[in-house]
């Protein structure tokens, strides 16, 4: 046998030398959830590990984060239901918990990088990404709302907003905005690929933003699809953004590398909050080994060809 591939294997030292995917701090965006009220900090049953935090909380545990070398965090709200209506209006709402949330993350930790979420739904009565009529998601009309939300979360200080909707032409549509208010610096991470996932339900939970009605199909891709990823991603690119996003992470990773191999800005992958519950709740039971696990997960979607990945899971490797 001239090729002996377990030769490239025999020691520490050499696979280390081989090894071609290496992960670090530097790759991860942390999602967090801001919540109302002052010393609150409740976990998300659905998610061990993950907690929704008062504002002020939410400071505290920045400073933990950003000592394990975290860089990048991805901000999504808890907002009660007597704050949500139909057009979302407390999205652009001068001085909402969100707003203030980006304004005073980014006073305290000017270094740390904060891309803002994008989407009606938090704010929605409806629970959903876009305005709804007659049963129906109305496109156009729901830009106008993402363009608010997204000037006011770049006057409030984010660095990168992420259109998380799904609605079409949102991209080049916010661009537009922030580049005609003075900022041109403000970056986008457009989720290109965002399926219509089950893998979504932790999260759900965590916002109690669930859909009152129907499911998101007509506007989040559908799972059997990947060619059609790379109509969305084309769009996004050519619309401006700087980042294109695959979503979900795991179940998805030949669109990651469809998209990485056919984009040259880079791609970002969101390993959602179901494919997080999965490992804790399997390394709960003591069915995995839940770091090696993570580890695993964390490594094929960068080996994928994801140079981002916004992950549950970042302050417990940075842990590590
Ligand atoms: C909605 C949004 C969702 C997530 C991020 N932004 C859920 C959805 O589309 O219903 C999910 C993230 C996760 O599951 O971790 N704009």
């Amino acid at each position: 046998m001239l090729r002996r591939p377990r030769r490239n294997r025999q020691s520490p030292a050499i696979r280390a030398m081989v090894e071609e995917t290496t992960l670090s701090v530097n790759d991860f965006i942390y999602p967090m959830f801001v919540m109302e009220g002052q010393n609150l900090v409740s976990e998300v049953k659905s998610m061990p590990g993950i907690f929704r935090y008062s504002l002020d909380k939410l400071l505290e545990e920045l400073s933990v984060v950003q000592d394990l070398g975290i860089r990048s965090i991805a901000l999504f709200p808890q907002l009660p239901e007597a704050l949500k209506d139909k057009y979302a209006s407390e999205s652009h709402r001068e001085g909402s918990l969100y707003l203030e949330a980006i304004n005073e993350i980014k006073n305290a930790f000017p270094s740390i990088c904060v891309m803002s979420d994008v989407a009606m739904d938090p704010y929605s009565s409806d629970g959903h990404d876009g305005i709804v009529e007659n049963g129906q998601i109305l496109n156009d009309e729901s830009l106008e709302v993402l363009g608010k939300m997204a000037l006011a979360q770049a006057e409030a200080g984010a660095d990168i907003v992420g259109p998380s909707d799904m609605m079409d032409g949102r991209v080049g549509y916010i661009r537009d905005i922030l580049d005609n208010e003075g900022y041109t610096d403000v970056s986008i991470m457009a989720y290109s690929a965002k399926y219509a996932s089950a893998f979504y339900g932790p999260f759900r939970d965590a916002l109690d933003s669930a859909p009152k009605f129907g499911d998101k199909k007509t506007y989040q891709m559908n799972p059997a699809n990947v060619r059609e990823a790379l109509i969305e991603a084309e769009l996004d690119y050519l619309e401006g953004a700087d980042f294109l996003m695959v979503k979900p992470a795991l179940a998805y990773l030949d669109v990651i590398k469809t998209l990485n191999d056919n984009f040259n800005i880079p791609i970002a992958a969101y390993n959602v909050s179901g494919e997080y519950a999965m490992v804790k709740a399997a390394a709960q039971n003591g069915w995995l080994d839940g770091t090696k696990t993570m580890i695993e997960s964390l490594t094929s979607i960068k080996r994928a060809g994801a140079k981002i990945i916004l992950t549950y899971f970042a302050k417990e490797f940075a842990q590590l």
